[in-house]
């Protein structure tokens, strides 16, 4: 893969990354399609990520097509498709980790100890491995890609990071690899988080500022769909990912959601 990237920087050539873990959706092609834009080769990785999996979590179902993703990768004119083996990412005696202390915290940090340190380290590896000069991450996961910048800041990659805005589907549920593990009755009942981060945009933008308040309004929304459990309502600074009882502006909205089994997530900033 190195040896690739060499290649095209040598002949003069801009290298675009986009990490995935695959079975594409409309949310992954924008963001190749970004890159494509933005950069003359492009990058795109496909690789499920183990050390960013809990033990309880979904590291062995997770959805794979690997056929028709690498179909979708080449139509939409990506240069390469970079599908490491975990043994080959992960070598024996592997004990190096990248952890973005303090944005980490909270959000999907509190419920999934060790999963930003999962992240950060494979998304380092892929820098170091691609050296591209640019890379596109989704803002459906907001602290990711505050996590990705951070780190990227600290540690001085020469890599510039890109944020593309949430994908959708027409009925307004982020689009998720996740999503294909709904019923159909849960599938309906996803809606509640993007209508959970338009009521407390409405609510904001109504002039409301106390974040208890906003909080308690939200928690009583997504309470009227039986199927739905909050695991948590973030309301606060996008940047420091910090909570003051008054609400910052902008503000971001974020949240997580267990739908049924499946843990959902989604976001929106208020201006
Ligand atoms: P994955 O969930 O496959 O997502 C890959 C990229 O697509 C991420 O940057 C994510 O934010 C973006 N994305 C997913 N759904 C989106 C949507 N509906 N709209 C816009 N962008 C969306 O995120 C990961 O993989 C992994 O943690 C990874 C960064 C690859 C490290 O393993």
């Amino acid at each position: 893969m190195r040896q690739r990237s060499r290649s095209w920087r040598g002949a003069g050539l801009t290298i675009g990354l986009v990490p995935t873990m695959g079975f594409f959706h409309q949310g992954h092609l924008s963001l190749m399609d970004q890159a494509i834009k933005l950069s003359q080769r492009v990058v795109v990785s496909l690789f499920v990520n183990p050390t960013q999996f809990g033990p309880s979590e979904d590291l062995d179902k997770y959805p794979r097509n690997e056929d028709r993703d690498i179909r979708l990768a080449e139509e939409r004119g990506v240069h390469c498709l970079f599908m490491p083996r975990p043994e080959d990412i992960y070598t024996p005696g592997h004990q190096t980790w990248i952890e973005v202390t303090e944005v980490s915290k909270g959000l999907c940090g509190r419920s999934r100890p060790g999963h930003f340190r999962g992240v950060a380290t494979i998304v380092a590896k892929l820098f170091n491995i691609v050296e591209p000069d640019m890379a596109v991450f989704g803002e459906k996961d907001f602290q990711q890609l505050q996590i990705i910048r951070t780190m990227v800041r600290d540690l001085n990659f020469p890599v510039k990071i890109y944020g593309h805005p949430i994908v959708r589907e027409d009925d307004g549920l982020a689009m998720s690899s996740r999503n294909t593990y709904l019923s159909p009755e849960e599938r309906s009942q996803a809606l509640c988080l993007n209508q959970a981060v338009g009521l407390a945009r409405e609510l904001v933008l109504e002039g409301c500022r106390q974040r208890s308040e906003i909080e308690k309004k939200v928690r009583d929304l997504i309470a009227s769909y039986p199927l739905a459990r909050v695991d948590y309502i973030f309301i606060g600074d996008p940047e420091t990912l910090k909570e003051p009882e008054t609400v910052p502006s902008p503000a971001l909205i974020a949240l997580a959601v267990h739908i049924g089994s499946t843990r959902l997530i989604d976001n929106g900033l208020i201006p």
